[in-house]
Protein backbone atom coordinates (compact mmCIF):
# COMPACT_ATOMS: atom_id res chain seq x y z
CA UNK A 1 0.00 0.00 0.00
CA UNK A 2 0.94 3.60 0.00
CA UNK A 3 3.10 3.58 3.05
CA UNK A 4 4.99 0.49 2.22
CA UNK A 5 7.68 2.62 0.68
CA UNK A 6 9.08 6.04 0.44
CA UNK A 7 7.88 6.37 -3.14
CA UNK A 8 4.27 5.97 -2.02
CA UNK A 9 4.73 8.58 0.63
CA UNK A 10 6.20 11.05 -1.83
CA UNK A 11 3.28 10.41 -4.14
CA UNK A 12 0.75 11.42 -1.48
CA UNK A 13 2.60 14.58 -0.55
CA UNK A 14 2.88 15.34 -4.22
CA UNK A 15 -0.86 15.06 -4.74
CA UNK A 16 -1.57 17.30 -1.80
CA UNK A 17 0.81 19.92 -3.03
CA UNK A 18 -0.75 19.81 -6.45
CA UNK A 19 -3.73 21.74 -5.13
CA UNK A 20 -5.64 18.55 -4.59
CA UNK A 21 -8.13 19.56 -1.96
CA UNK A 22 -7.38 17.62 1.21
CA UNK A 23 -10.11 15.19 2.11
CA UNK A 24 -12.34 15.92 5.01
CA UNK A 25 -11.39 13.61 7.88
CA UNK A 26 -14.98 12.66 8.44
CA UNK A 27 -15.17 11.24 4.94
CA UNK A 28 -12.13 9.07 5.67
CA UNK A 29 -13.62 7.55 8.79
CA UNK A 30 -16.37 5.28 7.64
CA UNK A 31 -18.02 3.67 10.64
CA UNK A 32 -20.24 0.90 9.38
CA UNK A 33 -19.24 1.38 5.75
CA UNK A 34 -16.67 -0.73 3.97
CA UNK A 35 -13.52 0.94 2.69
CA UNK A 36 -13.93 2.00 -0.92
CA UNK A 37 -10.59 3.69 -1.43
CA UNK A 38 -7.57 1.37 -1.46
CA UNK A 39 -5.39 4.03 0.22
CA UNK A 40 -7.28 3.53 3.44
CA UNK A 41 -7.20 -0.23 3.48
CA UNK A 42 -4.28 -0.73 5.83
CA UNK A 43 -2.56 -3.89 7.00
CA UNK A 44 -4.01 -6.15 4.35
CA UNK A 45 -1.38 -6.03 1.65
CA UNK A 46 -0.55 -9.76 1.68
CA UNK A 47 -4.24 -10.70 1.67
CA UNK A 48 -5.06 -8.20 -1.07
CA UNK A 49 -2.22 -9.48 -3.24
CA UNK A 50 -3.30 -13.06 -2.68
CA UNK A 51 -6.93 -12.41 -3.60
CA UNK A 52 -5.91 -10.50 -6.71
CA UNK A 53 -3.52 -13.26 -7.69
CA UNK A 54 -6.27 -15.84 -7.36
CA UNK A 55 -8.74 -13.73 -9.32
CA UNK A 56 -6.18 -13.24 -12.07
CA UNK A 57 -5.44 -16.97 -12.28
CA UNK A 58 -9.07 -17.96 -12.29
CA UNK A 59 -10.27 -21.44 -11.39
CA UNK A 60 -10.45 -21.11 -7.65
CA UNK A 61 -13.19 -19.33 -5.82
CA UNK A 62 -12.09 -17.02 -3.03
CA UNK A 63 -13.76 -17.24 0.36
CA UNK A 64 -13.05 -14.53 2.91
CA UNK A 65 -13.87 -15.41 6.49
CA UNK A 66 -13.44 -13.72 9.85
CA UNK A 67 -15.48 -12.21 12.60
CA UNK A 68 -17.76 -9.18 12.21
CA UNK A 69 -16.20 -5.79 11.67
CA UNK A 70 -12.78 -7.22 10.87
CA UNK A 71 -12.73 -5.88 7.30
CA UNK A 72 -13.99 -8.73 5.08
CA UNK A 73 -16.31 -6.69 2.89
CA UNK A 74 -13.69 -3.98 2.47
CA UNK A 75 -11.04 -6.45 1.34
CA UNK A 76 -13.44 -8.25 -0.98
CA UNK A 77 -14.69 -5.10 -2.69
CA UNK A 78 -11.28 -3.52 -3.13
CA UNK A 79 -9.96 -6.76 -4.66
CA UNK A 80 -13.00 -7.23 -6.87
CA UNK A 81 -12.88 -3.73 -8.27
CA UNK A 82 -9.95 -4.41 -10.56
CA UNK A 83 -11.26 -7.46 -12.41
CA UNK A 84 -13.91 -6.82 -15.05
CA UNK A 85 -17.22 -5.40 -13.98
CA UNK A 86 -17.69 -5.51 -10.26
CA UNK A 87 -21.02 -6.17 -8.57
CA UNK A 88 -21.91 -6.82 -4.95
CA UNK A 89 -24.60 -9.23 -3.86
CA UNK A 90 -25.91 -9.84 -0.34
CA UNK A 91 -27.39 -12.90 1.28
CA UNK A 92 -29.91 -13.07 4.08
CA UNK A 93 -31.97 -15.67 5.89
CA UNK A 94 -34.31 -16.08 2.93
CA UNK A 95 -31.77 -16.24 0.11
CA UNK A 96 -32.12 -19.10 -2.34
CA UNK A 97 -29.70 -19.99 -5.10
CA UNK A 98 -32.26 -19.00 -7.69
CA UNK A 99 -33.01 -15.59 -6.18
CA UNK A 100 -29.36 -14.88 -5.77
CA UNK A 101 -28.68 -15.80 -9.41
CA UNK A 102 -31.50 -13.54 -10.58
CA UNK A 103 -30.10 -10.70 -8.52
CA UNK A 104 -26.61 -11.29 -9.90
CA UNK A 105 -27.74 -11.39 -13.54
CA UNK A 106 -29.89 -8.31 -13.08
CA UNK A 107 -27.02 -6.37 -11.51
CA UNK A 108 -24.74 -7.47 -14.33
CA UNK A 109 -27.31 -6.27 -16.86
CA UNK A 110 -27.41 -9.55 -18.73
CA UNK A 111 -29.64 -9.03 -21.80
CA UNK A 112 -32.98 -10.82 -21.88
CA UNK A 113 -32.22 -12.47 -25.18
CA UNK A 114 -29.23 -14.27 -23.78
CA UNK A 115 -31.03 -15.53 -20.71
CA UNK A 116 -33.94 -16.60 -22.88
CA UNK A 117 -31.78 -18.42 -25.38
CA UNK A 118 -29.89 -20.15 -22.66
CA UNK A 119 -33.05 -21.23 -20.94
CA UNK A 120 -34.62 -22.66 -24.07
CA UNK A 121 -32.03 -25.37 -24.13
CA UNK A 122 -33.40 -27.31 -21.24
CA UNK A 123 -36.62 -25.69 -20.17
CA UNK A 124 -39.92 -25.73 -21.91
CA UNK A 125 -41.47 -22.39 -22.85
CA UNK A 126 -43.42 -22.15 -19.61
CA UNK A 127 -40.35 -22.36 -17.45
CA UNK A 128 -38.53 -19.85 -19.58
CA UNK A 129 -41.33 -17.31 -19.50
CA UNK A 130 -41.64 -17.64 -15.77
CA UNK A 131 -37.98 -17.07 -15.24
CA UNK A 132 -37.85 -14.10 -17.57
CA UNK A 133 -40.77 -12.55 -15.73
CA UNK A 134 -39.16 -13.07 -12.39
CA UNK A 135 -36.03 -11.46 -13.75
CA UNK A 136 -38.09 -8.40 -14.59
CA UNK A 137 -36.70 -8.57 -18.06
CA UNK A 138 -40.05 -9.01 -19.78
CA UNK A 139 -42.76 -11.67 -19.86
CA UNK A 140 -46.00 -11.71 -17.92
CA UNK A 141 -45.98 -10.85 -14.23
CA UNK A 142 -49.12 -12.89 -13.75
CA UNK A 143 -47.41 -16.05 -14.94
CA UNK A 144 -44.46 -15.31 -12.75
CA UNK A 145 -46.69 -15.09 -9.76
CA UNK A 146 -48.64 -18.19 -10.53
CA UNK A 147 -45.64 -20.29 -11.21
CA UNK A 148 -43.29 -18.92 -8.62
CA UNK A 149 -42.83 -22.37 -7.18
CA UNK A 150 -41.38 -23.50 -10.48
CA UNK A 151 -39.32 -20.37 -10.92
CA UNK A 152 -37.68 -20.98 -7.57
CA UNK A 153 -36.05 -24.04 -9.04
CA UNK A 154 -35.24 -22.50 -12.39
CA UNK A 155 -31.59 -21.50 -12.24
CA UNK A 156 -29.12 -24.24 -11.54
CA UNK A 157 -25.34 -23.85 -11.25
CA UNK A 158 -24.85 -25.32 -14.75
CA UNK A 159 -27.42 -22.93 -16.15
CA UNK A 160 -25.73 -19.95 -14.57
CA UNK A 161 -22.41 -21.03 -16.02
CA UNK A 162 -24.06 -21.28 -19.45
CA UNK A 163 -25.50 -17.82 -19.19
CA UNK A 164 -22.12 -16.45 -18.07
CA UNK A 165 -20.54 -17.99 -21.16
CA UNK A 166 -23.17 -16.87 -23.60
CA UNK A 167 -23.31 -13.35 -22.21
CA UNK A 168 -19.49 -13.35 -22.31
CA UNK A 169 -19.48 -12.03 -18.78
CA UNK A 170 -16.22 -10.63 -17.54
CA UNK A 171 -17.12 -9.91 -13.97
CA UNK A 172 -16.22 -10.29 -10.33
CA UNK A 173 -19.07 -10.56 -7.87
CA UNK A 174 -18.91 -10.49 -4.11
CA UNK A 175 -21.38 -12.75 -2.31
CA UNK A 176 -21.58 -11.04 1.05
CA UNK A 177 -22.99 -12.27 4.36
CA UNK A 178 -23.13 -15.82 3.08
CA UNK A 179 -23.27 -17.02 6.69
CA UNK A 180 -26.73 -15.53 6.99
CA UNK A 181 -28.19 -18.36 4.93
CA UNK A 182 -29.08 -20.87 7.65
CA UNK A 183 -26.80 -23.92 7.53
CA UNK A 184 -29.96 -25.99 7.79
CA UNK A 185 -30.84 -25.01 4.22
CA UNK A 186 -28.67 -27.87 3.10
CA UNK A 187 -29.94 -27.88 -0.48
CA UNK A 188 -29.39 -24.16 -1.09
CA UNK A 189 -25.93 -24.17 0.43
CA UNK A 190 -25.19 -27.26 -1.64
CA UNK A 191 -26.13 -25.41 -4.85
CA UNK A 192 -23.60 -22.67 -4.07
CA UNK A 193 -21.03 -25.38 -3.42
CA UNK A 194 -21.94 -26.96 -6.77
CA UNK A 195 -21.55 -23.60 -8.47
CA UNK A 196 -18.03 -23.30 -7.10
CA UNK A 197 -17.31 -26.73 -8.56
CA UNK A 198 -18.76 -26.00 -12.03
CA UNK A 199 -16.98 -22.66 -12.23
CA UNK A 200 -13.73 -24.29 -11.20
CA UNK A 201 -14.01 -27.29 -13.52
CA UNK A 202 -14.48 -25.14 -16.61
CA UNK A 203 -12.50 -22.09 -15.62
CA UNK A 204 -11.03 -21.65 -19.10
CA UNK A 205 -14.46 -21.19 -20.67
CA UNK A 206 -15.81 -18.29 -18.64
CA UNK A 207 -14.76 -15.15 -16.76
CA UNK A 208 -17.11 -15.12 -13.82
CA UNK A 209 -15.21 -14.76 -10.56
CA UNK A 210 -16.83 -14.99 -7.16
CA UNK A 211 -15.70 -13.88 -3.73
CA UNK A 212 -17.76 -15.35 -0.93
CA UNK A 213 -17.73 -13.54 2.39
CA UNK A 214 -18.92 -14.92 5.68
CA UNK A 215 -18.58 -14.73 9.43
CA UNK A 216 -17.00 -18.07 10.16
CA UNK A 217 -13.87 -19.67 11.45
CA UNK A 218 -13.33 -21.37 8.10
CA UNK A 219 -14.64 -21.94 4.59
CA UNK A 220 -15.58 -25.56 5.06
CA UNK A 221 -18.08 -24.80 7.82
CA UNK A 222 -19.56 -22.02 5.73
CA UNK A 223 -20.44 -24.54 3.00
CA UNK A 224 -21.52 -27.38 5.29
CA UNK A 225 -18.36 -29.27 4.37
CA UNK A 226 -19.23 -29.42 0.65
CA UNK A 227 -16.67 -31.68 -1.08
CA UNK A 228 -15.69 -29.07 -3.69
CA UNK A 229 -14.53 -26.63 -1.02
CA UNK A 230 -11.18 -28.30 -0.56
CA UNK A 231 -10.55 -28.62 -4.27
CA UNK A 232 -11.93 -25.38 -5.67
CA UNK A 233 -11.73 -22.82 -2.90
CA UNK A 234 -8.95 -20.76 -1.42
CA UNK A 235 -9.96 -19.40 1.94
CA UNK A 236 -8.53 -16.22 3.35
CA UNK A 237 -9.13 -15.77 7.03
CA UNK A 238 -8.83 -12.24 8.39
CA UNK A 239 -7.40 -11.61 11.81
CA UNK A 240 -7.36 -8.38 13.73
CA UNK A 241 -5.21 -5.58 12.39
CA UNK A 242 -1.79 -5.16 13.91
CA UNK A 243 -0.94 -2.06 15.91
CA UNK A 244 1.44 -1.07 13.18
CA UNK A 245 -1.37 -1.17 10.61
CA UNK A 246 -3.54 1.08 12.77
CA UNK A 247 -0.66 3.52 13.19
CA UNK A 248 -0.22 3.64 9.45
CA UNK A 249 -3.93 4.32 9.05
CA UNK A 250 -3.54 7.51 11.11
CA UNK A 251 -0.56 8.49 9.05
CA UNK A 252 -2.76 8.27 5.96
CA UNK A 253 -5.46 10.28 7.70
CA UNK A 254 -2.95 13.01 8.41
CA UNK A 255 -1.49 13.03 4.94
CA UNK A 256 -4.84 13.09 3.22
CA UNK A 257 -6.79 15.40 5.51
CA UNK A 258 -4.29 17.32 7.62
CA UNK A 259 -6.07 16.09 10.76
CA UNK A 260 -3.47 15.07 13.28
CA UNK A 261 -4.00 12.67 16.15
CA UNK A 262 -1.39 13.08 18.86
CA UNK A 263 1.05 10.19 19.14
CA UNK A 264 -0.28 8.93 22.49
CA UNK A 265 -3.82 8.99 21.10
CA UNK A 266 -2.74 6.93 18.09
CA UNK A 267 -1.28 4.41 20.54
CA UNK A 268 -4.60 4.20 22.32
CA UNK A 269 -6.37 3.54 19.02
CA UNK A 270 -3.78 0.88 18.28
CA UNK A 271 -4.39 -0.94 21.57
CA UNK A 272 -7.87 -0.17 22.92
CA UNK A 273 -9.84 -1.74 20.12
CA UNK A 274 -7.90 -4.94 19.80
CA UNK A 275 -7.28 -4.41 16.10
CA UNK A 276 -10.92 -4.16 15.09
CA UNK A 277 -11.02 -1.44 12.41
CA UNK A 278 -14.73 -1.04 13.02
CA UNK A 279 -14.08 0.70 16.34
CA UNK A 280 -11.16 2.71 15.07
CA UNK A 281 -13.54 4.24 12.53
CA UNK A 282 -16.39 4.78 14.99
CA UNK A 283 -14.21 6.59 17.53
CA UNK A 284 -12.04 8.32 14.92
CA UNK A 285 -15.16 9.69 13.29
CA UNK A 286 -16.32 11.10 16.63
CA UNK A 287 -12.98 12.77 17.20
CA UNK A 288 -12.99 14.27 13.73
CA UNK A 289 -16.55 15.56 14.03
CA UNK A 290 -16.06 17.08 17.49
CA UNK A 291 -12.73 18.70 16.84
CA UNK A 292 -14.19 22.11 15.91
CA UNK A 293 -11.22 23.57 14.10
CA UNK A 294 -8.59 22.24 16.51
CA UNK A 295 -5.87 20.71 14.40
CA UNK A 296 -4.56 18.02 16.77
CA UNK A 297 -6.69 15.51 18.62
CA UNK A 298 -5.43 15.02 22.16
CA UNK A 299 -6.12 12.49 24.89
CA UNK A 300 -9.03 14.38 26.40
CA UNK A 301 -10.79 14.59 23.07
CA UNK A 302 -10.12 10.90 22.55
CA UNK A 303 -11.62 9.90 25.87
CA UNK A 304 -14.70 11.99 25.25
CA UNK A 305 -15.09 10.33 21.88
CA UNK A 306 -14.77 6.84 23.37
CA UNK A 307 -17.47 7.63 25.92
CA UNK A 308 -19.79 9.02 23.28
CA UNK A 309 -19.19 6.11 20.95
CA UNK A 310 -19.71 3.59 23.74
CA UNK A 311 -23.01 5.24 24.66
CA UNK A 312 -24.07 5.28 21.05
CA UNK A 313 -23.25 1.63 20.56
CA UNK A 314 -24.91 0.48 23.74
CA UNK A 315 -27.90 2.64 22.93
CA UNK A 316 -28.50 1.10 19.55
CA UNK A 317 -27.70 -2.48 20.31
CA UNK A 318 -30.71 -3.88 22.08
CA UNK A 319 -28.93 -7.11 22.88
CA UNK A 320 -26.91 -5.06 25.31
CA UNK A 321 -29.90 -3.77 27.25
CA UNK A 322 -29.08 -6.40 29.73
CA UNK A 323 -25.76 -4.83 30.49
CA UNK A 324 -26.95 -1.27 30.61
CA UNK A 325 -30.31 -1.54 32.31
CA UNK A 326 -31.19 -5.02 33.51
CA UNK A 327 -27.70 -5.89 34.62
CA UNK A 328 -26.99 -7.82 37.77
CA UNK A 329 -23.73 -8.29 39.60
CA UNK A 330 -23.66 -11.85 38.26
CA UNK A 331 -24.16 -10.99 34.61
CA UNK A 332 -21.42 -8.39 34.91
CA UNK A 333 -19.00 -10.76 36.52
CA UNK A 334 -19.67 -13.56 34.05
CA UNK A 335 -19.04 -11.18 31.16
CA UNK A 336 -15.91 -9.76 32.73
CA UNK A 337 -14.46 -13.21 33.14
CA UNK A 338 -15.00 -13.92 29.45
CA UNK A 339 -13.63 -10.52 28.44
CA UNK A 340 -10.53 -10.95 30.55
CA UNK A 341 -9.74 -14.42 29.25
CA UNK A 342 -6.87 -14.35 26.76
CA UNK A 343 -8.91 -15.69 23.87
CA UNK A 344 -12.29 -14.48 25.06
CA UNK A 345 -13.53 -17.89 26.22
CA UNK A 346 -13.83 -19.77 29.51
CA UNK A 347 -15.13 -23.21 30.33
CA UNK A 348 -18.41 -23.09 32.20
CA UNK A 349 -17.01 -25.35 34.87
CA UNK A 350 -13.95 -23.21 35.58
CA UNK A 351 -16.11 -20.10 35.57
CA UNK A 352 -18.50 -21.49 38.14
CA UNK A 353 -15.69 -22.75 40.33
CA UNK A 354 -13.96 -19.39 40.39
CA UNK A 355 -17.15 -17.53 41.11
CA UNK A 356 -17.96 -19.94 43.91
CA UNK A 357 -14.57 -19.26 45.46
CA UNK A 358 -15.35 -15.55 45.25
CA UNK A 359 -18.60 -16.32 47.10
CA UNK A 360 -21.03 -15.76 44.28
CA UNK A 361 -24.30 -17.62 44.68
CA UNK A 362 -24.23 -20.65 42.37
CA UNK A 363 -27.87 -20.39 41.40
CA UNK A 364 -27.64 -16.73 40.56
CA UNK A 365 -24.53 -17.35 38.46
CA UNK A 366 -26.34 -20.13 36.62
CA UNK A 367 -29.30 -17.81 36.01
CA UNK A 368 -27.01 -15.04 34.78
CA UNK A 369 -25.38 -17.40 32.28
CA UNK A 370 -28.75 -18.50 31.01
CA UNK A 371 -29.96 -14.93 30.74
CA UNK A 372 -26.88 -13.87 28.81
CA UNK A 373 -27.29 -16.79 26.42
CA UNK A 374 -30.98 -16.06 25.98
CA UNK A 375 -30.20 -12.45 25.14
CA UNK A 376 -27.58 -13.57 22.65
CA UNK A 377 -24.75 -11.79 24.44
CA UNK A 378 -22.81 -15.02 25.00
CA UNK A 379 -23.14 -18.49 23.53
CA UNK A 380 -21.74 -21.98 23.91
CA UNK A 381 -18.43 -22.59 22.13
CA UNK A 382 -16.34 -25.70 21.63
CA UNK A 383 -15.56 -27.90 24.61
CA UNK A 384 -18.30 -26.51 26.89
CA UNK A 385 -16.79 -23.06 26.81
CA UNK A 386 -18.70 -19.80 27.02
CA UNK A 387 -17.80 -17.24 24.39
CA UNK A 388 -19.11 -13.86 23.34
CA UNK A 389 -21.89 -14.27 20.78
CA UNK A 390 -20.39 -11.41 18.84
CA UNK A 391 -16.69 -10.88 19.49
CA UNK A 392 -16.98 -7.51 17.84
CA UNK A 393 -18.58 -6.09 20.96
CA UNK A 394 -15.69 -6.99 23.25
CA UNK A 395 -13.70 -3.77 22.91
CA UNK A 396 -16.79 -1.75 23.63
CA UNK A 397 -17.79 -3.87 26.56
CA UNK A 398 -14.31 -3.51 27.92
CA UNK A 399 -14.31 0.23 27.44
CA UNK A 400 -17.70 0.40 29.09
CA UNK A 401 -16.65 -1.69 32.07
CA UNK A 402 -13.46 0.27 32.44
CA UNK A 403 -15.55 3.40 32.61
CA UNK A 404 -17.86 2.03 35.24
CA UNK A 405 -15.34 1.92 38.04
CA UNK A 406 -17.28 -0.37 40.34
CA UNK A 407 -16.15 -3.27 38.28
CA UNK A 408 -12.51 -3.04 39.28
CA UNK A 409 -13.42 -3.99 42.84
CA UNK A 410 -15.21 -7.10 41.62
CA UNK A 411 -12.37 -8.48 39.58
CA UNK A 412 -9.95 -8.50 42.49
CA UNK A 413 -9.54 -12.22 42.44
CA UNK A 414 -7.36 -14.35 40.22
CA UNK A 415 -8.28 -14.06 36.58
CA UNK A 416 -8.40 -16.92 34.17
CA UNK A 417 -5.30 -18.01 32.42
CA UNK A 418 -5.17 -20.03 29.22
CA UNK A 419 -4.80 -23.31 31.10
CA UNK A 420 -8.50 -23.02 31.96
CA UNK A 421 -9.19 -23.72 28.34
CA UNK A 422 -7.61 -27.13 28.25
N1 LIG B 1 -7.91 -2.73 6.37
C1 LIG B 1 -8.64 -1.73 6.88
N2 LIG B 1 -8.08 -0.55 7.19
C2 LIG B 1 -8.83 0.45 7.69
N3 LIG B 1 -10.14 0.36 7.92
C3 LIG B 1 -10.76 -0.78 7.65
C4 LIG B 1 -10.04 -1.89 7.11
N4 LIG B 1 -10.90 -2.90 6.92
C5 LIG B 1 -12.10 -2.46 7.32
N5 LIG B 1 -12.05 -1.18 7.75
C6 LIG B 1 -13.19 -0.42 8.30
O1 LIG B 1 -13.70 -1.23 9.37
C7 LIG B 1 -15.11 -1.31 9.35
C8 LIG B 1 -15.56 -2.73 9.13
O2 LIG B 1 -15.17 -3.15 7.83
P1 LIG B 1 -16.02 -4.17 6.96
O3 LIG B 1 -15.25 -4.41 5.72
O4 LIG B 1 -17.42 -3.69 6.82
O5 LIG B 1 -15.96 -5.45 7.91
P2 LIG B 1 -16.77 -6.84 7.84
O6 LIG B 1 -17.28 -6.99 6.44
O7 LIG B 1 -15.76 -7.88 8.20
O8 LIG B 1 -17.85 -6.73 8.86
C9 LIG B 1 -15.55 -0.33 8.27
O9 LIG B 1 -15.82 0.90 8.89
C10 LIG B 1 -14.36 -0.23 7.35
O10 LIG B 1 -14.35 1.04 6.72
MG1 LIG C 1 -19.26 -7.09 5.86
Amino acid sequence: MLFCGFAGYVEVRHRIHQNRRPMNASSIFRPGKPIDNPHYLVGRTPQLNRVRELLAEGGRTVVITGTRGIGKTSLARISASTFGSHVDTQCNGATTFHDWSVDLLTKLGVPTSIVEKSLEESFNAGFGATLIASLNLGGSKKTAHKEQGIAQKAITPERLLNIARQAKLDATATVDEFDRIPRTKVEEIGLFGDLIKVLGDSSDTHNLRLIFIGVSSGASRLFNGHPSIKRNVTAIHLNRLTRQAIRSFFKTVYDESGVRFEADVVERFATDFMGFPHFVHAVGDRCAKDRKGVSAIDMRAYERAVDAAVDEMLGIDSSLDLITSKKSAETDIVLIQILEAPDLRVTAQALKQKLAIARYDAERVEAAIEQLIERDVIRWGYGKTLVLADPEISPFLQANFRRRRHVTADVNFPLFDSSDDA
